[in-house]
Formats: C-alpha cells, structure tokens, sequence
C-alpha cells in the first residue's frame, strides 16, 4: 500500500515551491504610515518603535523620495500637535494651514505621483485624547461626524488622494461622502476603519503622537464606547456593509495578526478591498523579541505580512514596508 496522494511533491525543492506559492509579497501591497512633527532638519526616534521616526516637513520629502525610489506608492499620514493647539472641538484640525494640511502639499510637491492618506480622527488635536468631542462623559457622535466630515474635506482640500477615518463614529462615512460631494470632490477616495477594535496594540503609535485618553474624572478612560470589542465578529462584518453602503472604497480591519478571522469573513463579504492595518504594537513586539535574538526578524516579519495578505488583504498599512521592500528587492 502506497499513500494515494504524496503532498511532499510539490515541497522538494525551492524552484517547486515558488511555482506552487498561493501569496507573493511585492511593494504594491504596502501603504507607509508617517508620523510629521513641526520643526526643522528633525527625524527622531520613536521610543516603543525602534527605527521609526517623526519627521519634519523637510525630512518628510525626502523620506517621500526614498519611499517612492523603494516602488512604495502611497503613504497614510498623522501628525503630532502641539499640546498649545489642542481643545475640545478639533478647531486646529480644520486650520488650512495646520500640519497635516502642510504634510499633504509636502508630500505632494516631493513626489507627485505618491497616493497621499490621510487620519481623520480628533485625538491627536484632542485635550483629552478622544477621536471626537467629549461632553458629559460621553464621546458626542454625531457633533464628532460633524467635525470629522470638515476634517475630510479640508484634507481633500489640501490634496490628499484618500481620507481615512479611524474614529468609529455611526454614520460619519456618509456625512463625509455627502460633504465630499456637495462640494464638487468626487474623486476623494475613502479609506474606512470600518472594523476598528478597541485594542491594546495601539500603546507605542499614541507614543508617537502623544495622543493617549487622559486619565481625569469623568472623562472616559479608553475607546471601548466607539472602538470594537474584540470578543466580537459579526459585529464587524455589520459595521463594515454599512460602511459600504455609506460610501467606503476601501474597508479596512485592525489591528491585523490577532484578527485574520475577521478579515477572511469581511473579504467573503464584501467587494470593494479589503485593507489591514499592521498596528504600532505588532511592529514593537517583533522589534523587541529580535533585540534579544528571541526571534529572526526578518523571517518572521515575512511571515507576518504574508499570513496577512493570505487572509485576503489587498494592501496593508505596516511599519515593516520598508524593511520588507529592501528584503525582497
Ligand atoms: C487614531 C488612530 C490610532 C491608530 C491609527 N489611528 C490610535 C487609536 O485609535 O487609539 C493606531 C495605529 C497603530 O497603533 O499603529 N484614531
């Protein structure tokens, strides 16, 4: 008696594998986060996310240029605020001339043909680090929409090719495609965190930003009222079809290794493409065990993106891209 079927066939040897590989990694696949700061002739460090750094506008631009040297074509931008300009309604986030509207116009006069992303969320502009406006213990939803919609527009404005909310209010990715428009761009693209957990993966990126909740009384402490549990699935297909039927181009799940479930279910689901975000905290747990030579680097974090696109993401946001681009190339 022989085994009916030898599976090891199609393993011997690195030439057969490569035929029978279902998922290839390629720098179209990636969108770079960049983290912008005010200043001058600045990159510095991020201290839970070891060789990622904030830049300056001017670093940005060249940083720009290397992406797009790299084959990286699109980036997602966030920027640190000072703590002078923060409040309570996301006022500096709307200033034509604040940082991530500057951020747009740098990148884009760098590298024209770059896809410009962009945050739309209150907690960087926000006193109390909250996505949107805080009143009464509560996060306001649809005073938030409101705000985020304006925000979306004055990216557009700006110049960014796609916004990208990741705040998870109800109902803002129609306030903001009908806003969109209303004012003549058709052609902005959304990018929806429409399935967004309220996860603890995200401590070294509100490092970046400082953008933490406060811990004051009375003000909410966490994200868990407009974040998703992330004991739940079916929820996110829900908030993901209505995200859809609001008007997302692109959905996206997050953080990513913990929920490749949900992503499989929402690529199921759906037909528009499906997104992930890699988080900050994915980035800092390989980067730490590979300090300690816990863990090979490079070959996990191959492993890594590779499982994420396996799972059925078209593009993902990673802090690896880079690292990953210069692996491949
Ligand atoms: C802000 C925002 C966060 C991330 C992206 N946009 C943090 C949060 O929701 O608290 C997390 C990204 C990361 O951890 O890499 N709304």
């Amino acid at each position: 008696m022989y085994p009916l079927r030898r599976n090891r066939r199609l393993r011997q040897s690195d030439a057969i594998r490569s035929l029978v590989r279902e998922t290839i990694i390629t720098p179209n696949d990636f969108i770079v986060p960049l983290f912008v700061t005010e200043g001058k002739g600045i990159k510095e460090e991020i201290a839970s996310m070891p060789n990622y750094y904030r830049y300056s506008l001017d670093l940005l631009a060249v940083e720009a240029k290397e992406l797009w040297s790299l084959g990286l074509k699109s980036v997602l931008l966030f920027v640190k605020v000072s703590d002078s300009l923060k409040d309570n309604s996301g006022t500096e986030a709307l200033n034509v001339d604040g940082l991530m509207q500057r951020a747009i116009k740098t990148v884009k006069n760098a590298v024209p043909e770059m896809l410009v992303m962009t945050d739309v969320a209150l907690d960087p502009y926000s006193i109390y680090g909250h996505d949107g406006i805080v009143s009464g213990g509560k996060i306001l939803n649809d005073d938030s929409s409101a705000v985020l919609a304006e925000m979306a527009l004055s990216h557009a404005k700006a110049g960014a090719d796609i916004v990208a909310p990741s705040d998870m209010m109800d109902g803002r990715i129609f306030e903001m495609r009908t806003l969109l428009e209303d004012e003549g761009f058709y052609d902005t693209g959304i990018m929806s965190y429409s399935a967004k957990y309220a996860s603890a993966f995200y401590g070294p990126f509100r490092d970046a930003l400082d953008s933490a909740p406060v811990d004051i009384q009375d003000i909410p402490k966490d994200k868990q009222t407009y974040q998703m549990d992330y004991a739940n699935r079916d929820e996110a297909i829900r908030e993901t079809l209505m995200d859809i039927e609001e008007g997302a181009d692109i959905v996206m799940v997050k953080p990513g290794l913990c929920y490749l479930d949900i992503v499989r279910d929402i690529k199921n689901a759906v037909d528009v493409p499906v997104a992930v975000y890699q988080v900050s905290g994915e980035y800092a747990m390989l980067k730490a065990a590979a300090e300690r030579g816990w863990l090979n680097h490079d070959a996990v974090m191959m492993e890594q993106v590779t499982a994420i696109k396996r799972a059925g993401a078209s593009m993902m946001a990673s802090y690896f891209a880079k690292d990953v681009v210069k692996l491949i190339s």
